[in-house]
């Protein structure tokens, strides 16, 4: 029997999720994403070269990997076109090595312009990708998905009831009202493009382990902006835990062998929302640079703090984390102060795991341990040669978070130490 590992991110994206899932996907015969869309900036370097996917899985960029985009995601499909042309001018053969899930959610362009709308007046902060309203409709149950598009009797039932549920939001807003015809071409439009590489995601993963290989589960955003669980209104539309990942890409627990939790050495955010250990200061700012933290979506600057326990205790939970992994610890290099935030007192009590929600957020206060200077952390080639600051840094957290930490990478490049 094969098997289905998950790798998530244990915060508020941006782990270097797209990095770990290049790494790991030598190992895996099949990489499957399972919630989000085209919010998502995964982010590879391969030999200098950059690759930004934001659909596709990254495991694409191994030739012997075939990759899948699960019914629990919503499809873009302007997006989609865009990468696999962009792939195929790198010269990397895609050929036969995708497939789509008809049940998977068209993302349309008035998506995209409500997401922008809405965003207008007291947003949230949102990619603007038309992630939310596209989940919007699906569970108002007249979502247009992937597989809608060989079937044009049910397309036009769902379609019809979707335009005027969206001409209602565009008109309120003074927009131009959406022509049933020319968003029906837009769609066909992608036919030829969509049509042979619909599959059955679910079954393709029971074909997988059932003949003894390996799938790898790639998770989008973090475990902190699950719309559930997160610090909601300031989460995305999806569920980004690994109960999603089964929801998503169509399975039960049986199959699941590892979970790997992904984690920055530090914390990031983009958007809004509370983010109790963030920095305002010239440290913030070096970490951001030294990191470029700005957005592989959007272009924007991540908000930058230091490492959260208490809420990665809470993510590691929510995901059931069996493996966590460490990503730019690089960064921290040159430090001569490095905070880690142990715990947080809330109305004079301190607690060790905690709520992300938003209301308890909004009144902590993080108690931190110190730890620098920080060094000999890019060179080095195993544990060992870290500072010894960098090493009780890695053991304090080993010693909060109850278990090994499995990886850690240092650099762009680099194996995970
Ligand atoms: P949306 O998913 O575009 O609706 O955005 C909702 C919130 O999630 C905003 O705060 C975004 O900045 C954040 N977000 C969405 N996708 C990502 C991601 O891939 N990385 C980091 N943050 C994200
Ligand atoms: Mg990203």
């Amino acid at each position: 029997m094969g098997y289905v590992d998950v790798v998530l991110g244990l915060q508020w994206g941006d782990e270097g999720k797209g990095r770990i899932v290049h790494y790991l996907s030598r190992d895996y015969d099949l990489v499957v994403r399972f919630q989000g869309g085209a919010n998502a900036g995964h982010t590879v370097y391969i030999g200098g070269q950059k690759y930004v996917l934001h659909l596709i899985p990254t495991g694409i960029l191994h030739d012997d990997v075939k990759v899948a985009i699960g019914a629990g995601v919503v499809v873009d499909p302007e997006v989609l076109k865009d990468e696999i042309n962009f792939l195929n001018e790198m010269g990397i053969d895609v050929n036969g090595r995708w497939f789509v899930d008809p049940r998977a959610t068209i993302v349309f362009p008035f998506h995209k312009k409500e997401d922008a709308l809405f965003e207008r007046k007291d947003g949230i902060g949102s990619t603007k990708r038309g992630i939310a309203p596209a989940y919007r409709d699906l569970y108002q149950r007249f979502g247009v998905r992937v597989g809608d598009i060989v079937n044009n009797k049910h397309l036009d039932r769902v379609l019809k009831k979707q335009l005027e549920f969206n001409n209602i939001i565009l008109k309120h807003f003074g927009e131009k009202e959406i022509v049933e015809d020319d968003i029906k071409e837009w769609l066909l439009g992608f036919r030829e493009f969509l049509a042979p590489v619909l599959r059955d995601v679910s079954l393709l993963v029971k074909d997988y382990i059932s003949t003894g290989k390996r799938v790898l589960l790639e998770g989008a955003q973090g475990a902190l902006l699950d719309v559930f669980f997160g610090n909601y209104p300031y989460v995305t539309s999806s569920h980004t835990v690994t109960g999603g990942a089964l929801v998503g890409a169509g399975f039960g627990k049986e199959v699941v062998r590892r979970v790997y939790g992904v984690f920055k050495a530090y914390t990031t955010r983009v958007g809004k929302g509370p983010f109790p250990t963030e920095l305002n200061d010239d440290t913030g700012e070096k970490i951001a640079e030294l990191g470029e933290e700005y957005g592989a979506t959007t272009g924007r600057r991540r908000r930058v703090g230091w490492l959260d326990i208490p809420l990665l205790r809470y993510s590691m939970w929510l995901c059931g984390v069996t493996h966590p992994l460490m990503t730019k610890l690089d960064v921290l290099e040159g430090l001569h102060m490095v905070k880690l935030a142990t715990s947080y007192r809330i109305n004079g009590g301190v607690y060790d795991v905690v709520t992300p929600t938003l209301y308890e957020l909004e009144k902590v206060e993080p108690l931190y341990e110190t730890f620098g200077p920080f060094e000999g952390i890019k060179n080095a080639r195993k544990r060992e040669e870290f500072a010894p600051e960098v090493k009780r840094y890695i053991s304090k957290i080993e010693e909060l978070i109850g278990m090994p930490v499995e990886g850690i990478s240092t650099g762009k490049e680099s194996d995970l130490i």
